[in-house]
């Protein structure tokens, strides 16, 4: 074998026939690093979790459990399908090339080339729109025990609660919903085009301007799950996403009576600086304190999850920093940085906020 050097010496008829001459040990080492590569991600496939409170892969609810069956079937499918082709290729490169009729060759084209790929994706395809909520009829919210309307901002979700008996709470960042009963939502936007989506309860569905999109989900399993905007919408696109809370029946009719009654823990120094720095400008408080509805409700903000919608965790620390420099947590929130405010101020309002249960 030649060394690299005098590798570019050669004419070009040479170096054909030295590459020819190395032909069987690159073979090898391609045939090693594809197997290295195969190991690798079987490895990887099997060490990643496919668990987790945002996995579509981790259903707890009836359409995830759809889409992560589809997933399934399909990746299965594909799998079969491509182990076949593999076999056939090795087949074709390594045995003895013999000849074969016209006749035969013709037969294999068309049970090969059409008939197996029409009948596997006519297959596939007729599973996959069975599949679909979204087109089966049984999906109307005619069925839904409880309607929620959400609304897309940048970068916020506005959540109103409408009950059977006409009533309707409002609140903002977080869903909740009880487990076995089917929801619908009416899903639109004031701004850009976003997109709904709990992967752990369902599929996505997009909220867009001047129109008015349905989904429909029904929660298997009672835990905490996030749910993500999955359109992007601008620069803190990634940081608009929402606890979504799956709550046994009782739980949940009481949590929604109790936010259909005035916050708790209204009194203190903070409510009269949040009434007096002008935050009653965009948010509303019960409708009392403060009635706007610019920005997100804070009404039982105190008992939310998260801020800024699942930004960060809901601590009076982390509210102080959010009304002091929002930009700095979230960029490109509409939400002024609170300039006239002191540190002490700031944490007063943040107090009285966390107070509101
Ligand atoms: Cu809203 Cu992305």
């Amino acid at each position: 074998m030649l060394r690299q050097d005098s590798f570019h010496s050669l004419s070009r008829t040479e170096r054909v026939a030295n590459l020819d001459a190395t032909q069987q040990p690159v073979a090898t080492k391609a045939g090693s690093s594809i197997v290295r590569i195969v190991g690798l991600a079987v490895a990887c496939l099997s060490l990643a979790s496919c668990t987790g409170i945002q996995s579509a892969l981790d259903p707890a609810g009836e359409e995830a459990d759809q889409v992560a069956t589809l997933f399934w079937v399909m990746t299965i499918g594909g799998l079969l399908i491509w182990a076949l082709m593999v076999v056939l290729a090795l087949y074709a490169s390594q045995w003895k090339k013999r000849p074969t009729s016209e006749e035969n060759a013709n037969r294999f084209i068309v049970w090969g080339g059409v008939v197996f790929p029409v009948t596997v994706l006519t297959a596939l395809l007729s599973y996959a729109l069975w599949l679909m909520p979204s087109l089966r009829p049984f999906a109307g919210g005619d069925q839904a025990s409880l309607r929620m309307e959400v609304v897309g901002h940048q970068f916020w979700w506005r959540v109103v609660y409408h009950r059977p008996d006409g009533t309707a709470v409002v609140s903002a960042n977080e869903v909740r919903l009880p487990v076995g009963q089917r929801v619908e939502f009416e899903l639109t936007s004031a701004d850009m085009i976003h997109s709904f989506w709990i992967p752990a309860l369902g599929g996505k569905m997009d909220l867009i301007p001047g129109r008015t999109n349905r989904l429909s989900l029904s929660a298997t399993k009672v835990g905490t799950y996030r749910g993500q905007c999955a359109e992007f919408c601008g620069t803190s696109h990634a940081r608009m996403a929402f606890p979504a809370v799956v709550m046994e029946q009782a739980e949940f009719d009481s949590w929604l009576d109790a936010r259909g009654q005035a916050s708790v823990g209204m009194a203190a120094d903070g409510r009269t600086l949040f009434e007096t720095a002008g935050c009653g400008d965009c948010h509303s408080v019960d409708a009392s304190v403060a009635a706007s509805s610019k920005g997100p409700d804070l009404s039982h903000i105190g008992s939310r999850l998260t801020i800024g919608a699942g930004s960060l965790p809901n601590e009076v620390e982390t509210l102080a920093r959010f009304i002091a420099h929002p930009a700095s947590i979230k960029p490109g929130a509409k939400m002024p940085p609170s300039t006239d405010l002191s540190v002490d101020e700031i944490n007063q309002i943040a107090t009285w906020l966390k107070g509101l249960q």
